[in-house]
C-alpha cells in the first residue's frame, strides 16, 4: 500500500480540502501518515494569499528533493496550483503532477497516473457535479469540531485579493445537504460545526428548498436557524463579509445559545480612502454601524477582525485613522497582514509605494495598540464562568487541557483527558495576551 503525507497551509477552506483529499485517498486504498519520511508520495496543498505562502511551497519542494533525490511523487494542490497551473512545471520542474482547487476529488487519478509512468499530469478542472463533501471519521482535524462548507468562491474582487481567481464565483451549496451534513455530524457525537466559505453571508443557494420553515432577513440568517434547529451544542461560522452582513445575524444569535457569541468579520482599514482604493463595498461608518449592533447585542459576542497595513498610498494620516478604528472596535483579537502584490489582482497596477520599513513601523504599532487593548478585554474574564470544548492536551507542561469558548478564546486548565471532547464550566483565574487559563467547575455534554 503507497504511503501519502499530505501537508496544508493557509486558511479552513484549505484544511477541509484536505480532510476530503486524505478521505478519498484512503477509500482508494492509499495509506495516510503524518511522517514525511517514510511517505511514497508527498502532497502540498498550497496558499497564494500573500506572497510568504507561495514561497513556502518551492522552499519544502527543494527540503524534499534535496534528502530524497526523486525517489517520492510530489504533487501540488489548492491555490497555488490553480493560479500556476501548467507554469508551476516550468517553475520547478520536479514537480510530478498539479491538481487546481476544484480537482481534488481526482486526486487519486493523478497519483495512478503518475505511478503508469506519465510525468506532468495537470487537472485545474470544475467539481464533478456529484463531489462527495463528507469526510471519513480518520481523517478529521478533530473529533469534536468539524468544518462544514456552506460557500465555495468570491465574486467581491477586492483590489488585493487573489482569492477569486484562486477559488472562482461564489457558489453556494443546497442548504438541505448542509442541514443533512450537520445532522448526521451531530448524530455522530461533533458537538461544534464551523460553516465555512470566503463569504459565508453571502449565502445564497439556487433554491430556498430546505429553508422554507425558517425566518430570515438573508438566506445565510434562515440558514443559522435552519442549522441551529439540528440541536448541534455549537455553530461558528466564518468569514463574514462586511457589506453583507445583515443585523439579522445577530438576531438569530440572540435567539439561538447554540449559535455561538464570535463574529470574524474582517475590517482590513480603517480608513475610508483606502478602502475606496481596496473596493471594499464598504465605509468605515458602515462598519462602525454593524459594530455598534454586535456590541449592544444581548449577548456578549466577540469580534475578531483582519487588516492589511502598507496598501498603496497609505499615508501617515490613513494609518493613524487604522488605529482610531481599532480602539473604536475592541476587538477581541486581528490579524494583521503587511499588504503583499499578487500578480493578476487589480492593485498590483499600483505603486507599491509604502517602503518595507514604513510597513514594519506600521505593523509594530498597530500591533502593540490591538495588544493593549486585548489584554483589557482578557483580563475582564477573570473570575467569570466560561464554558469551555475541551479540544486536546496542553501543550504547556503546567497544564492538561486547551478548548475554546464560544466567544472562540483559548482556555487552559488542569483536568483529566476523560474531559476530551465534553463541554465545561471554567472559572478563569488568569489571563494573558491570547490565552485565559482556569480550573474546571461543572462538566455538561
Ligand atoms: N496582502 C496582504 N494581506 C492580504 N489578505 C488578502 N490578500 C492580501 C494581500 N494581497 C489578507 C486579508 C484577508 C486575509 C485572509 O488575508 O486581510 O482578510
Ligand atoms: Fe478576497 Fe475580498 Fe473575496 Fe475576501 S471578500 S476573499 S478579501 S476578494
Amino acid at each position: 500500500m503507497k504511503k501519502v503525507y499530505l501537508e496544508t497551509f493557509g486558511c479552513q477552506m484549505n484544511v477541509s480540502d484536505s480532510e476530503r483529499v486524505a478521505t478519498v485517498l484512503e477509500s482508494e486504498n492509499f495509506e495516510m501518515t503524518p511522517d514525511e519520511d517514510s511517505a511514497d508520495i508527498v502532497l502540498f496543498n498550497t496558499c497564494s494569499v500573500r506572497e510568504k505562502a507561495e514561497h513556502k511551497l518551492y522552499t519544502r519542494i527543494g527540503q524534499i528533493r534535496k534528502l530524497y533525490s526523486k525517489k517520492k511523487i510530489v504533487g501540488v494542490l489548492g491555490c497555488v496550483a490553480q493560479l500556476e497551473g501548467e507554469t508551476l512545471f516550468d517553475k520547478n520542474p520536479s514537480i510530478d503532477f498539479v491538481l487546481g482547487t476544484k480537482a481534488v476529488g481526482r486526486v487519486s487519478k493523478a497519483i495512478e497516473s503518475v505511478l503508469e509512468g506519465r510525468s506532468k499530469f495537470l487537472d485545474v478542472g470544475e467539481r464533478e457535479p456529484d463531489y462527495d463533501w463528507s469526510v471519513a471519521e480518520t481523517q478529521k482535524h478533530s473529533p469534536y469540531i468539524s468544518f462544514v462548507p456552506i460557500i465555495e468562491g468570491c465574486n467581491k474582487f477586492c483590489t488585493y485579493c487573489i482569492v477569486p481567481f484562486s477559488r472562482g464565483r461564489e457558489k453556494s451549496l443546497p442548504a438541505p445537504e448542509i442541514i443533512r451534513h450537520v445532522h448526521k455530524l451531530h448524530r455522530q457525537g461533533v458537538k461544534e460545526v464551523h460553516l465555512i466559505g470566503q463569504n459565508v453571508n453571502s449565502y445564497r443557494p439556487k433554491t430556498s428548498e430546505g429553508l422554507e420553515d425558517f425566518r430570515g432577513a438573508t438566506a445565510f440568517s434562515k440558514l443559522l436557524r435552519a442549522v441551529a434547529a439540528t440541536g448541534i451544542a455549537r455553530i461558528k461560522f466564518t468569514t463574514s463579509f462586511p457589506r453583507d452582513f445583515h443585523t439579522d445575524i445577530i438576531e438569530a444569535i440572540n435567539e439561538n445559545e447554540n449559535l455561538c457569541n464570535w463574529v470574524h468579520l474582517p475590517v482590513q482599514s480603517g480608513s475610508n480612502k483606502i478602502l475606496r482604493l481596496m473596493r471594499r463595498g464598504h465605509t468605515i461608518e458602515n462598519y462602525f454601524e454593524r459594530i455598534d449592533k454586535i456590541k449592544t447585542s444581548d449577548r456578549k459576542i466577540s469580534l475578531t477582525t483582519d487588516i492589511i497595513i502598507g496598501f498603496p498610498n497609505e499615508s501617515e494620516v490613513d494609518f493613524q485613522d487604522s488605529l482610531k478604528m481599532v480602539d473604536y472596535c475592541q476587538f477581541d483579537s486581528c490579524y494583521i497582514f503587511k499588504y503583499s502584490p499578487r500578480i493578476g489582482t487589480p492593485a498590483y497596477q499600483f505603486e507599491d509605494n509604502v517602503s518595507v520599513e514604513e510597513k514594519k513601523q506600521r505593523f509594530i504599532e498597530l500591533e502593540e495598540r490591538q495588544r493593549l487593548n486585548q489584554h483589557r478585554i482578557f483580563k475582564s474574564y477573570l473570575n467569570k464562568t466560561v464554558q469551555v470544548l475541551v479540544e486536546k492536551k496542553s501543550s504547556q507542561n503546567n497544564f492538561d487541557l486547551s478548548g475554546r469558548t464560544s466567544c472562540h478564546k483559548v482556555v487552559q486548565f488542569k483536568g483529566s483527558a476523560a474531559l476530551l471532547g465534553k463541554i465545561v464550566d471554567i472559572e478563569i483565574t488568569e489571563s494573558k495576551s491570547n490565552t485565559l487559563y482556569g480550573k474546571v467547575l461543572n462538566t455538561f455534554v
